[in-house]
């Protein structure tokens, strides 16, 4: 129903303006007596045999939704009922900020794909964390954290610090982000330096708040062979409990939209189909060199279960979606809860 019919309906409005509906639609939904219900068995997604736990966290199945979809943490009851076991709220920043200027989302359909420059939109870490107090505990909640577009590198520490105390008692686990290509200069925190004191520094940080949710790390795809090594090494070092592969990519090649609407559409992270193979590739070197101790966790091009299978199979525990949810609406979310149940994952 959601490929037939909504989704035709919702690529009728600009992706950010589709984005609102369809939030607004579900929490009106799932108002309806029974049918928040109705719509988690649909799903699967809580199922017992699909649990799966590591690193203390308590994971109710294996598919999760990916950082940018609720960004202020405003929807993650409704997300949690179409079965989702996990949410990564954020990127948040310390203090609200707007983004970029609209348009700065797009679609590109015959790519199954999305180009998006919003550029770290949030309402701020105070705020994510007051409604995070609601949270339920029978969803996995990540905190992904980042910096203001104004806060110059040299200080970009103290931006994830704060971050991480608002969020120390709401999140299960912490996402650091330094691999969005939308905030001016956020990448080059990737590098060994730099990345080495920011891990450094947000271990030290939950040392001293006692806090004991693990810490990722969220890469892009687009790093080099020796920056890869180089966060092999750093996660190594550091005790980082693990990885999410992949961000968003600024490659292009191989797509089927036009090279002239590509250039149109300009600067971004390009998301969906054409990023699956890279991040695939990206977790496989990961486990390999990581061990099976590491947390990973699984994104780029999901949208059905065999590419979910993929991304298991390549050595993510975890894997997230986001746009191919947007193209595969919520039957994904069964068919990927099936398929784990099927390999009894
Ligand atoms: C519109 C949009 C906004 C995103 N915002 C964030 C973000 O704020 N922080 C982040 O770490 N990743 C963000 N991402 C990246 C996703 O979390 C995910 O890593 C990436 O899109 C690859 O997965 P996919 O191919 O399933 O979309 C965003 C992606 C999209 C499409």
């Amino acid at each position: 129903m959601y490929k037939s019919l909504l989704r035709p309906l919702f690529f009728l409005f600009q992706p950010e303006k589709a984005h609102k509906v369809t939030m607004g639609l579900l929490r009106f939904f799932m108002v309806i007596p029974f049918v928040d219900r109705l719509c988690l068995a649909f799903s699967l997604g809580r199922k017992s045999a699909l649990r799966f736990d590591k690193k203390g966290i308590r994971f109710p199945n294996r598919i999760g939704l990916a950082a940018g979809f609720d960004k202020d943490g405003k929807y993650f009851r409704e997300l949690k009922n179409l079965g989702f076991g996990s949410i990564e709220v954020g990127t948040v920043t310390p203090r609200p900020q707007p983004g970029n200027p609209a348009p700065r989302l797009f679609r590109l359909p015959a790519d199954e794909a999305l180009i998006n420059r919003m550029g770290f939109n949030n309402e701020g870490a105070e705020s994510l964390r007051a409604r995070l107090e609601k949270r339920p505990d029978s969803l996995v909640i990540g905190g992904n954290i980042g910096k203001n577009k104004d806060t110059p590198n040299e200080s970009a520490v103290d931006d994830y610090l704060t971050c991480f105390r608002e969020l120390k008692d709401v999140v299960d686990y912490f996402a650091i982000n330094v691999s969005s290509p939308n905030t001016p200069g956020l990448r080059a925190l990737q590098e060994k330096e730099p990345l080495q004191e920011l891990i450094r520094a947000v271990r030290e940080e939950a040392r001293h708040q006692e806090a004991d949710q693990p810490i990722l790390l969220k890469i892009a795809p687009d790093l080099t062979q020796e920056q890869l090594d180089d966060i092999i090494e750093i996660v190594n070092n550091t005790g980082l409990d693990g990885v999410i592969a992949t961000n968003t990519t600024i490659a292009r090649n191989g797509l089927k939209t036009s090279s002239d609407t590509i250039e149109q559409i300009g600067a971004g992270g390009l998301s969906g189909k054409p990023l699956k193979h890279r991040a695939t590739e990206v977790i496989a070197y990961l486990r390999e060199h990581l061990g099976d101790e590491a947390l990973i966790i699984g994104a780029g091009g999901i949208a059905s279960a065999a590419d979910a299978m993929e991304k298991i199979n390549a050595g993510a525990d975890i894997v997230q979606v986001y746009t191919g949810f947007i193209y595969e609406g919520p039957a994904l979310i069964r068919a990927v809860n099936r398929m784990m149940l099927k390999e009894s994952l």
